[in-house]
This record gives structure tokens, C-alpha cells and sequence, in this order.
């Protein structure tokens, strides 16, 4: 049978480089930093720009009316962030934007896509490193066309956990955010990193360099693609709860396999968000 997406998957990682040569590019002049929910949720010009380039080229090949896009800027300005069964595009443009604004040198363009609310595929360009990330459903996970694998440590003293503060500061959940990686630390794990971006966190759990990445407070945009990547790769997604993985629900652990990601969820203290699909 013909294969239907993978025009669009080949699409997607050619405007992924794109977006990613505009990105270095625009590193290279002053940054104008804008502020969203917080005064440390940071947005740039660039953001804003990148992801217009990529929905206006997605919008162009594949037509306005028949595909959805959940852009993370578009969502900023009050676009809806709901998955439907129709094709949907799901983009954040510079994945890592504090990173960029502060030229630490890892940050990601995601581009993920879904039909009948099931990831196809996903594509993370790590545009500072110039790596490219991609997995199709079924296909296998390949970072510059080299398949990658997730590592096969199961002893979690033998492992290295990825998570990240995120950008709401709020003392109760700054308190469990560093109790759980406190818990960590002490199973003990060989270490803790975090490299500010969820979508090549979730490609170096993919790549094998760590074994699992967790967060409670990303968004949709931020893991879709990486999620697919994790998959192809031989790892899987839970919710922080242990129950099935929820797109949606802002919440994520990304591991090598079953045994290390149920030992890290023992440690996470759980905290509320507020769905990305909340009406
Ligand atoms: C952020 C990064 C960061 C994660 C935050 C995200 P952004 O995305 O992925 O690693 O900790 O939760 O919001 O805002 O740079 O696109």
C-alpha cells in the first residue's frame, strides 16, 4: 500500500532545516526578549517569526483546510490547542527559548504530526548542534539518517535522569520539583542533567545518552515530536502517574524502558497543571 505521510515527512524535515538556518541566523544579531506567562517564560521575535515560516510553508504544500495546526506561538495569541481526528501539525518553533536568548547551545525546532489523534511522525532539529532528529510510526527512530536505540540499563543506579524546572516558580512546586529530584540523587543515579530543551531531552533518551527524561508542566508542542523519537527508538512514554501517556496532559516520563520509568514515578511528587486541551 502506498505510504500517505511520507510526502509529509519529508517535508517536515526540510522545514525543519529551514527554520533552524533562520534560527542560527538570528542568534548571530540582538535578541528582543519578550516575556508570556512569567517574567521567566521567554519569548523572542524569532519564535514568533520561525513558526509563521513553517505553518505558512505547511499551509502552502498541504493546503489550509484540511490540516490543523497547534503552534506554540499561535496558542500564545489565543489559537485553540485541541487535537482532532483531522491531520494536525504540532510546532514549537525554537524549543529551548531561554537557551537561545542566553546562547547556551542547544536548541530544537519540533514539528510532530497526528491524524486521527495518534502521532505519525516526528521531527526535532537540534539546529545549533546541526542534528536531525526523525521517526515515523513503525519506521525506527534515526538521528542524520544513522538509526539510534535507547540504551539497555535497567538497574536505575546505573542511570542518568533528565528533568527540567520549567517556567512556573511558584514556592509549592518549586519544593516538589527539587524534593523529587532530591529522591533521585539519593536512589542513587549516576546523575541528574537537564539540557532546557524537552524535545532533545527526549532525543537523548532515544539516543541512549540518558536513560529517561520526565517533567510535569511542558506542553504538547514541546514533546510531540520527541515522543515519536522515544517510541521508534525502543523506549516508552508513561504518565507521571504510571497510567497511559496523555499528550495533553502536561505531564511525561520518557524512558529507555518499563523498569527504569516505573522506579523514577516511586519518586515524583506530583503536582496539578492545567491541561493544554482545558476549555
Ligand atoms: C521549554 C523547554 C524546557 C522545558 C519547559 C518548556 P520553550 O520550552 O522545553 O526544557 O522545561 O517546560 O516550556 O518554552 O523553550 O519552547
Amino acid at each position: 500500500m502506498e505510504d500517505p505521510w511520507q510526502k509529509a515527512y519529508d517535508f517536515a524535515v526540510a522545514v525543519a532545516r529551514k527554520a533552524g538556518a533562520e534560527i542560527r541566523k538570528a542568534g548571530e544579531s540582538e535578541i528582543r526578549v519578550m516575556t508570556k506567562r512569567s517574567t521567566v517564560d521567554l519569548v523572542t521575535k524569532t519564535d514568533e517569526r520561525v513558526e509563521k515560516i513553517i505553518i505558512g510553508s505547511l499551509k502552502e504544500e498541504f493546503g489550509e483546510g484540511t490540516h490543523c495546526f497547534i503552534g506554540e506561538e499561535s496558542v500564545a495569541k489565543g489559537e485553540p490547542c485541541i487535537l482532532t481526528d483531522k491531520p494536525t501539525w504540532i510546532i514549537d518553533p525554537v524549543d529551548g527559548t531561554t537557551n537561545f536568548v542566553h546562547g547556551f547551545p542547544f536548541v530544537a525546532v519540533s514539528i510532530a504530526f497526528a491524524v486521527n489523534k495518534e502521532l505519525e511522525f516526528g521531527v526535532v532539529y537540534s539546529c545549533l548542534e546541526d542534528k536531525m532528529y526523525k521517526a515515523r510510526k513503525g519506521k525506527g527512530a534515526f538521528c542524520d539518517d544513522e538509526p539510534i536505540q535507547v540504551s539497555d540499563v535497567k538497574d536505575i543506579n546505573k542511570s542518568i535522569i533528565i528533568s527540567e524546572h520549567g517556567t512556573d516558580r511558584s514556592p509549592e512546586k518549586v519544593t516538589k520539583i527539587f524534593s523529587t529530584m532530591q529522591k533521585m540523587l539519593c536512589i542513587p543515579v549516576h546523575g541528574l542533567r537537564g539540557s532546557g530543551t524537552a524535545a532533545t531531552n527526549m532525543c537523548l533518551v532515544a539516543t541512549g545518552a540518558v536513560e529517561a527524561f520526565f517533567e510535569i508542566g511542558i506542553h504538547c508542542w514541546d514533546i510531540a515530536a520527541g515522543a515519536v523519537i522515544v517510541r521508534e527508538a525502543g523506549g516508552i512514554l508513561l504518565d507521571v502517574d504510571g497510567g497511559p501517556f496523555d499528550l495533553m496532559s502536561r505531564r511525561m516520563v520518557s524512558a529507555n524502558n518499563e523498569t527504569i520509568a516505573k522506579r523514577i514515578i516511586k519518586e515524583i511528587e506530583i503536582f496539578p497543571v492545567v491541561r493544554d486541551d482545558a476549555p
